[in-house]
């Protein structure tokens, strides 16, 4: 004998069968949006200032950085000095669904202007078919991003190691510039020639980024950034990453960093 009731019980998981999710709702999932929104203000908070191992990084300064690359191909042997990078801690975020009623964070986050200035000396050469075409340069570099946006979505599923834990799944994020400003000077070469390199370079950084989108999304995102995010996630359930957010938030508002 069938109660109604449990036809009723039946008829209900069936419709959340359909409606699928294939993701589980951890405990505590309710808080992860709210947690990660107070988690990114914070952050953004102490950037001016830096805590603990954490650099400051509203401006970036550093006032030196050498590199060396030598092979067959490519060589460049360099040095940067005065890199200043303003603007990181100026991004907003646009949207951002709530994944205790949605199974999905989804989020738009935008830089509206990322700043570098810098002076750059490099020495090298690339090596195309046996012919080495020299780099030279002595740059003055003053480059900007524009409206450089972030978009993407993700859900948690258990992870596989540890039924407690937690692992991303259906990560997307697709990157958009708006626009990009080159007013970067080499000393070695005349005006029009700096010029010319500086248009090219703006048209051709958006376009380089949209050609190499989808292989950022299919193999660095996917095999690289995805995996070290569930190794750390593996024995961390919802509730301990909620209460991981709320706490470091914490700390970082309590260091009451003022913008300089
Ligand atoms: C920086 O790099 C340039 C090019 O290699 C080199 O000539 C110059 O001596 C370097 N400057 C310093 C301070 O190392
Ligand atoms: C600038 O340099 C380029 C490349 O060396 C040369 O072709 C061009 O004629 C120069 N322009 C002027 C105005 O000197
Ligand atoms: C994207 O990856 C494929 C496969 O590895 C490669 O052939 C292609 O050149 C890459 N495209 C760009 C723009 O990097
Ligand atoms: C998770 O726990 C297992 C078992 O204790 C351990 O082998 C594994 O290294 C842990 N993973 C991480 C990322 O701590
Ligand atoms: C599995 O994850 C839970 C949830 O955080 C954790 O308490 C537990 O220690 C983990 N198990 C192992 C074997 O690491």
């Amino acid at each position: 004998m069938v109660h109604s009731s449990q036809v009723f019980i039946v008829a209900l998981l069936a419709l959340t069968v359909v409606n699928a999710n294939p993701v589980v709702q951890q405990p505590a999932s309710a808080q992860f949006t709210s947690a990660v929104s107070r988690f990114l203000r914070a952050f953004r908070s102490i950037m001016p200032c830096g805590y603990g191992d954490l650099p400051v990084m509203s401006p970036i300064v550093s006032p030196f950085y050498e590199f060396e690359h030598i092979s067959e191909d490519f060589s460049v042997v360099g040095n940067v000095t005065n890199i200043r990078i303003q603007g990181i801690d100026g991004f907003q975020v646009l949207s951002a669904s709530d994944y205790g009623k949605t199974g999905e964070a989804a989020y738009d986050v935008l830089f509206p202007k990322i700043q570098v200035l810098g002076f750059a000396e490099i020495d090298g050469f690339i090596n195309i078919g046996g012919f080495k075409v020299p780099i030279q340069q002595n740059d003055v570099i003053n480059e900007a991003l524009v409206d450089l946006r972030f978009v993407g979505s993700y859900s948690f599923d258990n992870s596989l190691t540890n039924s407690s834990g937690l692992r991303m799944v259906n990560f997307r994020q697709t990157i958009y510039l708006a626009g990009a400003e080159f007013d970067n000077w080499n000393t070695l070469w005349n005006i029009s020639t700096n010029n010319f390199w500086n248009r090219l370079m703006q048209s051709l950084l958006p376009l380089a980024l949209e050609e190499i989108q989808p292989n950022i999304t299919n193999i660095l995102y996917q095999n690289f950034f995805v995996p070290k995010i569930n190794d750390l996630l593996a024995n961390v359930s919802m509730s301990e990453l909620v209460s991981f957010l709320q706490i470091q938030a914490q700390l970082w508002e309590n260091a009451n960093c003022q913008a300089q």
